[in-house]
């Protein structure tokens, strides 16, 4: 007797979603990179969303916008809430947490480190969390669970992570975003000898860094924005690595959001499991060239090529995809 019950999430997930991301990534990456090095952050997220919005509608998928473009009132598309895909009502309930364009900045200056990324979990295992900052601090693969930990100082946990990799503290490299606000970070970093990347935008790659031993990046330290954080922290739960984040509210009306999406302890430190947890999907396409994926190459024959990872929690498998896409003839 043939079941007429849907098929179940992790299924899919399994079975169809993990290549089909990418297409959606390729074609958020390939939308905004006419606007590489344009000088126009607008034009080039707004390529980013219509691309990737229209690619959601060949998923056959009942998706739901959990972390997106911002809340419906101030987004057009790939609004927080949003239904995507092209089973909505009957395919498997999924998730998504969106970034069609990580490095908006980047992308207008032509910089290094743009990426189009999203990750898709069954429903209810990705943290809503509101467009707010977010205190991060991730480790690499390899460490003893609980070698980092939020509440402890940055000199603490450098000392944590050296002792577990047996070196000396000043032998240890972390990223940072190059901000103002980091001045204290970034001093109290330099007083115990590490080594800082500091980094001028995209901290999705920043976190990921720590997962590549290429990069010689140990640790990430820093604030930036909350909803990358869940999208770092889900591809962290692929590859192995550590992440802690707590929510950062400059004023009631944040706090009010936070409380929307049914966040109570304002103050809470979340791990890895509580951004993302069960199953998770994480794609990305390098934009612009990176540590992580070479970016959108533009051809005088008019192809596309373009860079793109796909990684899955349950599995741990990770898939370097390379696509040349040619004009139809
Ligand atoms: P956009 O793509 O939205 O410009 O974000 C880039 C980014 O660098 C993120 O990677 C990071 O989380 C956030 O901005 C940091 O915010 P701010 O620029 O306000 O410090």
């Amino acid at each position: 007797m043939t079941s007429t019950a849907s098929p179940k999430s992790s299924d899919i997930l399994d079975r169809v979603l993990v290549m089909e991301m990418v297409r959606v990534t390729e074609a958020a990456a390939v939308g905004a990179s006419k606007l590489i090095g344009r000088g126009d952050e607008k034009a080039a997220d707004a390529a980013a969303v219509e691309a990737m919005r229209k690619a959601f509608d060949e998923l056959p998928i009942d998706g739901t916008v959990v972390i997106g473009e911002g809340e419906r009132d101030e987004a057009p598309m790939l609004y927080i809430g949003e239904k995507v895909g092209g089973a909505i009502g009957t395919g498997p309930k999924i998730d998504i947490a969106l970034d069609p364009l990580e490095g908006t900045t980047i992308t207008a200056k032509a910089g290094p480190n743009s990426l189009a990324v999203l990750a898709a979990a069954e429903h209810g295992c990705l943290l809503n969390a509101p467009d707010v900052y977010m205190d991060k601090l991730a480790v690499g693969p390899g460490y003893p669970d609980g070698v980092i930990d939020l509440a402890k100082t940055p000199t603490q946990n450098v000392e944590a992570v050296a002792a577990a990799k047996g070196v000396q503290p000043d032998e240890i490299i972390v990223c940072v975003l190059d901000r103002p606000r980091h001045a204290d970070l970034i001093a109290e970093l330099r007083g115990i000898g590490c080594g800082i990347v500091l980094i001028g935008d995209g901290d999705v790659a920043g976190v990921i860094a720590t997962t590549d031993p290429d990069t010689t990046i140990d640790m990430y330290m820093g604030s930036g924005g909350a909803p990358e954080g869940v999208l770092a922290a889900a591809a962290l739960r692929c590859v192995g690595g550590q992440f802690n984040g707590r929510l950062l509210f400059r004023n009631d009306d944040e706090k009010a959001r936070a409380r929307k999406w049914g966040i109570e302890d304002l103050g809470k430190i979340y791990k890895l499991e509580e951004l993302a947890k069960g199953d998770c999907i994480f794609a990305a396409t390098g934009v612009t060239d990176g540590s992580l994926l070479a970016g959108v190459k533009r051809r005088k024959d008019g192809s596309i090529t373009t860079e793109s990872v796909v990684m899955r929690a349950s599995t741990g498998t990770v898939r370097w995809v390379k696509g040349e896409h040619r004009k139809p003839r």
